[in-house]
């Protein structure tokens, strides 16, 4: 199968893809796949990359001579990779593109929307429904109106906040997050125990985005669920994130310093059946296909609420979607052979 597979991108979530493409290209197995390597910079510069994964995860991979200017050609008639020789271009054919790409311009239906135009299979979720999951308030709206619980939040637009209105954010209790609508990784959140800093919060956030979503803390757990597949669904083992710091931001994110991960989580058999359940349904009902990491909160009530649902989630070696499969009895690259298998489908 000759596979593109695509890393980096114009996003602030670069560096996690990196890591992440680092570690799905040392697990193909390449007895199937024929690899034909994709960076985008942080700029947004397309390059077809000859190097090892090492340098892609430490980010030397640009640098490299070999490195030449590539475009996905959307042409139907023409499935594959167009780049650069001295004068002329060559084209190299593909059977599909796994996209390791993490947030803004990868991972929000952009890409997946020139992928569909190119009649390219790929793996993972398809434009609309990576477009509405990337979108934090939009996602939220959609999975509350298929009966799912979503905890208090309000949303606001940089034009909003500009002209003087709240968007409601006064009636939520604190302690509140402040969040770009459109991110990930933690990048750009911040928590808030009070006005003055929720105002910080939402200068920050309109750094990132001009929208954001503001939402009520829930006291609990955090919970993931690994869903894989389109028409017939297969969930790994659940993760359970324990906060014993402040909140799982960025940093805490990629250092796991004052918070740890249980796998599998220790809700007990009922908890666990209802929150499988339960991101199914918001998997379902978010349009989702190929594969996504379904976020929920389990408030110390019994309460399951949405989180968010990362449709390109971190494929790092310390990642929870790869994790979460291993523990439900799919190695790594098995887990990989089927990701590919769904996108051609
Ligand atoms: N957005 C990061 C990569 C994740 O959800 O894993
Ligand atoms: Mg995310």
């Amino acid at each position: 199968i000759a596979l593109g597979v695509l890393f980096g991108g114009a996003s602030t979530e670069y560096a996690v893809s990196l890591s992440s493409a680092a570690a799905v290209i040392r697990e193909l197995d390449r007895s199937k796949y024929d690899l034909t390597l994709i960076g985008i910079t942080r700029d947004g510069r397309w390059l077809r990359y000859f190097g090892g994964e090492d340098d892609i995860r430490d980010d030397r991979w640009a640098a490299h001579p070999g490195c030449v200017t590539a475009f996905l050609s959307p042409d139907r008639s023409r499935k594959g990779l167009f780049e650069l020789a001295g004068t002329e271009y060559r084209f190299t054919p593909l059977d599909a593109v796994f996209p390791v790409l993490h947030g803004r311009n990868g991972e929000d239906g952009t890409l997946q929307g020139l992928l569909e135009l190119a009649d390219l299979p790929f793996v993972g979720c398809g434009s609309l429904s990576s477009a509405v999951c990337m979108d934090k308030a939009v996602a939220k709206t959609l999975v509350e109106a298929a009966g799912v619980r979503v905890p208090a939040a309000a949303t606001l637009t940089a034009a909003q906040w500009a002209a003087g209105e709240r968007g409601g954010i006064d009636r939520l209790a604190y302690p509140v997050y402040v969040k770009p609508a459109r991110s990930g990784s933690s990048i750009g959140i911040t928590k808030a125990h009070g006005p003055a800093e929720l105002e910080a919060g939402i200068a920050e956030a309109l750094r990132h985005d001009d929208k954001l979503v503001v939402e009520t803390h829930v006291e609990g757990v955090e919970i993931g669920c690994a869903v894989l597949g389109g028409t017939e669904l297969f969930a790994g083992e659940l993760d359970e994130i324990e906060l014993s710091g402040g909140f799982f931001d960025h940093d805490e994110k990629y250092s796991l310093r004052t918070s740890s991960i249980h796998l599998p989580a220790r809700i007990g058999k009922a908890k666990t059946d209802e929150a499988r359940e339960t991101a199914l349904r918001v998997y379902r009902a978010l349009g989702c296909s190929g594969y996504a990491r379904v976020d929920l909160f389990l408030a110390a009530d019994g309460t399951l609420y949405f989180n968010e649902v990362n449709t390109i989630p971190g494929f790092t070696p310390a990642s929870r979607y790869p994790n979460m499969m291993r523990a439900a009895g799919l190695t790594f690259p098995d887990l990989l052979d089927r990701l590919v298998e769904e996108a051609l489908r």
